[in-house]
């Protein structure tokens, strides 16, 4: 799956490691080739409760490809990203959709303004260590406004360099209690999960 990271159980891994990855590798996780992201994306976007949203939020949208289809039911999207060279390839990806904004976002120091009923939260968890990670899950919580939904998706096999594994993700969400679990599903490789804001 991916490259290995630069993190480990306490530390999160450092934007300048995605920055310096996405200078030398145009899609490092091969997502606009590969069938089993595609599979992935689909059990995702079958997995929202509602048929649309009006103002959604993807965070950590690489290169842009699941953004692409997620803009099919958004009336907004925002989608953030810390490497300038991925928001710019999803960008030139959905061109066609202007009710797609990119912005070049450092969760580690900060987090999208604005209210939101849909925020993605996929593959990214595991590259934070415990400090990032609660105070990041504060932000998503703050972000979506009351009945929002939030979605998480992590592959489950452990991957040297990431900070946590994808069960310890998803469990910190389902014993937050400002998020209702609704519901979720786990594949070989991957664990997903939707809650909505109390
Ligand atoms: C494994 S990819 C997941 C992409 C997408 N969410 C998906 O599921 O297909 C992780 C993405 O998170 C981004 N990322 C990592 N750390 C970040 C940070 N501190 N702030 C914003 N984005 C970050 C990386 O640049 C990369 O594009």
């Amino acid at each position: 799956m991916a490259p290995r990271a630069k993190g480990s159980s306490g530390s999160s891994v450092p934007a300048d490691y995605f920055r310096a990855l996405y200078r030398t590798n145009a899609d490092p996780w091969t997502y606009a080739a590969s069938a089993y992201e595609r599979q992935k994306y689909d059990a995702t976007l079958d997995a929202l409760p509602r048929k649309r949203y009006y103002a959604a939020l993807e965070l950590g949208c690489s290169v842009g490809v699941f953004t692409a289809l997620l803009a099919r039911r958004c009336e907004a999207l925002d989608a953030v990203d810390v490497s300038e060279d991925a928001v710019a390839r999803a960008a030139q990806r959905c061109a066609g959709a202007p009710h797609v904004r990119f912005a070049v976002c450092d969760l580690l120091t900060e987090f999208p303004a604005g209210r939101f009923d849909l925020i993605t939260f996929c593959e990214l968890g595991f590259y934070f260590g415990p400090n990032d990670r609660r105070r990041i899950r504060d932000a998503i919580a703050a972000a979506l406004f009351s009945g929002g939904d939030l979605v998480l998706v992590h592959w489950t096999p452990l991957v040297d360099g990431h900070a946590a594994t994808a069960d310890a993700v998803h469990e910190e969400f389902v014993r937050d209690a400002r998020l209702a679990h609704r519901n979720g599903a786990r594949a070989a490789t991957f664990r997903l999960d939707v809650f909505s804001r109390a």
